[in-house]
């Protein structure tokens, strides 16, 4: 290893080195804590004001974030945030934790990495590590990040060390955190490998080295597609099993008995999150661009994002067997959040049932313990709407009730007692009633012969 390399393991090792995190979001809050927790003097820069501003007051907004870590780490002078890249000039190693979305047409939106990087290229100086988190399409830390990088006139791997780490966090999981979740780390040269190495070593409890930036990217993306080709899956076999009058969610329950070769993934009212719905359109984007036809990513997309128009389908038969239909049904949505116990609408498939039911004439309302107000810019109905409580008394007044999370906080038995009906698309209601219809199963018993079979 050089001697810049040398000198910034030494630096590492001793917690002498001073590490930033760009992008202090739901991965890279969590990161600049750990880090901190590390011994690392730790600065957060965020465009966000309001985020900043928290840091200053010890406070954390970010649930899997407990603010007394905040607090603490604060108070101790570990961490700290800013908008104010100048800070980059003091800083030894920085990890880029950016969203990368996507453009209306499923092409990847770069413009938060280019940002970042352009102002972190300002002032770049010899002997610095930096790691993109973000997800992003193989090849990106070569093809973009780096020409940005040395376009300041220094070399990646001999003046500065560059990397690529894939995030795994899975916010609202209480057993894995950003400091229990293994690693994968891939340097653009073996030095870049060693101290990105390092630097998470000292902060994460297992580290999974790879040869290249590359395999690096792409491990994220083959994890995150897996879960959604195999979400694609299921949910296709819900739509089988609809049609065969078969359970679903029994035959998957059975299935996951086999103590080998079967994992289980459970169908839903669609894909939500930051990444499901997203990260596999990087990786069919890039795929094209090498003359691939990636078939696997388009044909789950296209069964996942079908699964809301399923679910208001599913309401149009539940209330067809009480002689009403959608146009003028007043409707309860039961959770808009992507998953349960948390409070993220981030492609939350809930936001698209809610707007196709209201563009059909219904009057949407929706309970979220964890959601207070969606926007009006947050779904296609495209006014805000404020948060009803799911209260005994308040259920049987709405014609129907779509369980979209399966949120703890609910009362699925007084649910039960109580709606007129219900659409459940996450078998959050086990046992069988007569006024409940689940996605993927048989209409309850004496509504089958309404429910058409084509
Ligand atoms: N949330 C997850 O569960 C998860 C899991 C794994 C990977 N990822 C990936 O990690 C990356 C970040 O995701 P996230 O969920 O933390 O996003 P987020 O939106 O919660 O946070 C991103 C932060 O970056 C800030 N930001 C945007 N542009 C900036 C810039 N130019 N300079 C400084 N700050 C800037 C934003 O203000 C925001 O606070 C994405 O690529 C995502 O795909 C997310």
């Amino acid at each position: 290893m050089s001697a810049l390399g040398a000198s910034l393991l030494e630096k590492i090792d001793a917690r002498t080195a001073r590490a930033g995190v760009v992008g202090l979001g739901y991965v890279g809050l969590p990161l600049a804590v750990e880090l901190a927790k590390a011994g690392f003097q730790t600065t957060g820069i965020d465009l966000d004001a309001r985020k900043i501003l928290a840091i200053a007051e010890g406070r954390s907004y970010i649930p899997d974030v407990a603010t007394s870590d905040v607090l603490e780490l604060h108070r101790a002078g570990r961490l700290d945030a800013t908008a104010d890249f100048a800070v980059v000039k003091d800083l030894d190693t920085i990890n880029i934790c950016v969203p990368t979305p996507l453009r209306k047409t499923k092409d990847p939106d770069m413009s938060y990495i280019v940002s970042a990087v352009e102002a972190i290229a300002k002032y770049l100086h010899p002997g610095m590590l930096i790691i993109l988190e973000s997800t992003t399409y193989p090849g990106t830390t070569e093809e973009v990040v780096q020409p940005l990088l040395e376009a300041t006139g220094l070399k990646a791997g001999a003046d500065f060390f560059l990397a690529f780490s894939p995030e795994r966090v899975d916010p609202g999981n209480p057993t894995f955190q950003t400091h229990n979740v293994p690693k994968v780390v891939g340097g653009l040269t073996p030095a870049c490998s060693q101290l990105a190495a390092a630097l998470y070593g000292s902060a994460i409890q297992t580290i999974v080295p790879v040869s290249s930036t590359r395999v690096a990217e792409m491990v994220k993306l083959l994890e995150n597609t897996f879960r959604a080709v195999n979400i694609g899956l299921v949910n296709e076999l819900a739509l089988m099993c609809d049609r065969m009058h078969i359970d679903v969610w029994e035959v998957v329950e059975a299935a996951r008995t086999k103590p080998f070769g079967f994992m289980a993934f459970y169908p839903g009212p669609g894909l939500g999150g930051h990444c499901i719905p997203i990260d596999p359109f990087y990786l069919s984007w890039k795929a094209k661009q090498s003359g691939f036809d990636p078939r696997f990513i388009e044909l789950a997309g296209h069964i996942n994002a079908g699964m809301p128009h399923y679910v208001v389908e599913k309401v149009a038969d539940a209330l067809n067997t009480r002689r009403k239909a959608i146009n003028g049904a007043s409707i309860l949505i039961a959770g808009v959040a992507y998953k349960r116990d948390i409070g993220d609408m981030r492609e939350s498939p809930a936001l698209d049932i809610m707007g196709l039911l209201h563009a059909k004439g219904a009057t949407v309302s929706y309970a979220d313990p964890f959601v207070a107000e969606v926007r009006g810019r947050e779904w296609t109905g495209g006014f805000d709407i404020q948060a009803v409580e799911m209260v005994k008394g308040t259920i049987a007044q709405y014609d129907c009730v779509v369980i979209a999370t399966e949120h703890k906080a609910f009362d699925y038995a007084a649910l039960a007692a109580e709606a007129a009906l219900i659409v459940d698309t996450r078998n959050a209601i086990k046992t069988s009633h007569p006024h409940v219809f689940r996605l993927g199963a048989p209409a309850p018993e004496g509504q089958r012969e309404r429910i058409a079979i084509i």
